[in-house]
């Protein structure tokens, strides 16, 4: 479970930190889905309920939509944002470690969102700081409030999570939203498809893991072979900057793709999600179809975001 604090009432999930999706329970991430519903209204109308709370965003490697979409999150609730969007922006560029900048920075805010590349950190954080950490993505292990606005997308645009086949297409052996989304779907009644090229196969210790909490997880090289079937295609990039070898990364490029001709065969219901950035794994023509919902995500990720922080700092 996460750490646990009291909150204001039952509708508020009463958590401490954000660090791994593991952590949360299917009520409590139900709760949190239910909050960001209500925060649509409070989307367009704002709300003084953090006024005077400080946010501070601390991303040691690049980001678009996570990082604004917290800073909307805030201000819509009324709060403040500080922060850097660089390492070379900082004091970490002088060689401070990370627990000196945190230790500092905690005297000026009130929640810390950090996003860093190595596997571990957020844990890190939050073991020295005084202040609620949200891991906003810790190197290729998890981004968990992105697993919390991918389960959103998937209830509002198909109106539940139980009972869907689920493919995640790309990099699952690099990509974090990838591992934070599988062990999150693993609390619901889901069937999960991998599909990837084969080195870039799910890590050993999450299907282990997945498996071990009771989910079906069944593996494809090629997408063909399971479109037809799926209720939700995942899609991630190949993560370029995590390969130790370069010369990995110019052999798979390319090596799938999401186009018309594959979607011929796809349930007209198909969803496909993908966390963004995309490089070539998506062609634009798929923008057009009803199918796509990537561009919706950002949207539903303020929402989710909104609802994080309202439970945190209430
Ligand atoms: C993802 C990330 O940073 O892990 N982006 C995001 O937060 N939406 C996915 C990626 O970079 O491929």
């Amino acid at each position: 479970m996460a750490r646990e604090t009291q909150s204001e009432s039952d509708s508020v999930p009463k958590i401490k930190d954000v660090i791994s999706i593991r952590d949360f329970s299917r009520d409590q991430i139900e709760k949190l889905l239910n909050l960001a519903d209500k925060m649509g209204q409070v989307f367009h109308s704002g709300s003084d309920v953090l006024r005077g709370k400080i946010l501070a965003t601390l991303f040691m490697e690049p980001s678009t939509r996570t990082r604004l979409s917290f800073t909307t999150a805030m201000y819509k609730l009324g709060g403040q944002v500080i922060g850097f969007d660089s390492p070379e922006m900082s004091s970490v560029a002088k060689g401070e470690n990370l627990s000196d900048t945190l230790r500092a920075v905690e005297n000026y805010c009130d929640v810390i969102v950090l996003r860093h590349h190595l596997e571990g950190a957020a844990r890190l954080a939050a073991d020295y700081t005084r202040v609620p950490i949200i891991n906003a993505g810790s190197g290729a292990e998890e981004h968990p409030t992105q697993a919390l606005l991918d389960l959103y997308t998937i209830k509002k645009e198909l109106g539940r999570i139980d009972g869907l086949k689920i493919a995640l297409l790309g990099d699952l052996k690099y990509g974090r939203t990838v591992h934070s989304l599988s062990y999150a779907l693993a609390l619901f009644d889901t069937s999960l498809v991998f599909v990837s090229p084969e080195t870039l196969r799910m890590r050993r210790e999450v299907t282990l893991d997945l498996k071990n909490m009771g989910a079906k997880v069944e593996e494809f090289k090629d997408l063909q072979k399971v479109i037809s079937d799926i209720d939700v295609l995942y899609v991630t990039r190949i993560q370029r900057e995590r390969f130790p070898d370069p010369t990995e990364y110019e052999k798979l490029k390319g090596s799938y793709q999401v186009n018309l001709e594959i979607l011929k065969n796809a349930k007209p219901t198909l969803i496909i999600m993908h966390p963004l950035p995309r490089i070539d794994e998506i062609v634009p023509e798929v923008d057009e179809t009803p199918h796509a919902k990537y561009f919706k995500q950002p949207y539903y990720g303020v929402l989710v975001r909104m609802a994080i922080l309202k439970s945190l700092l209430t």
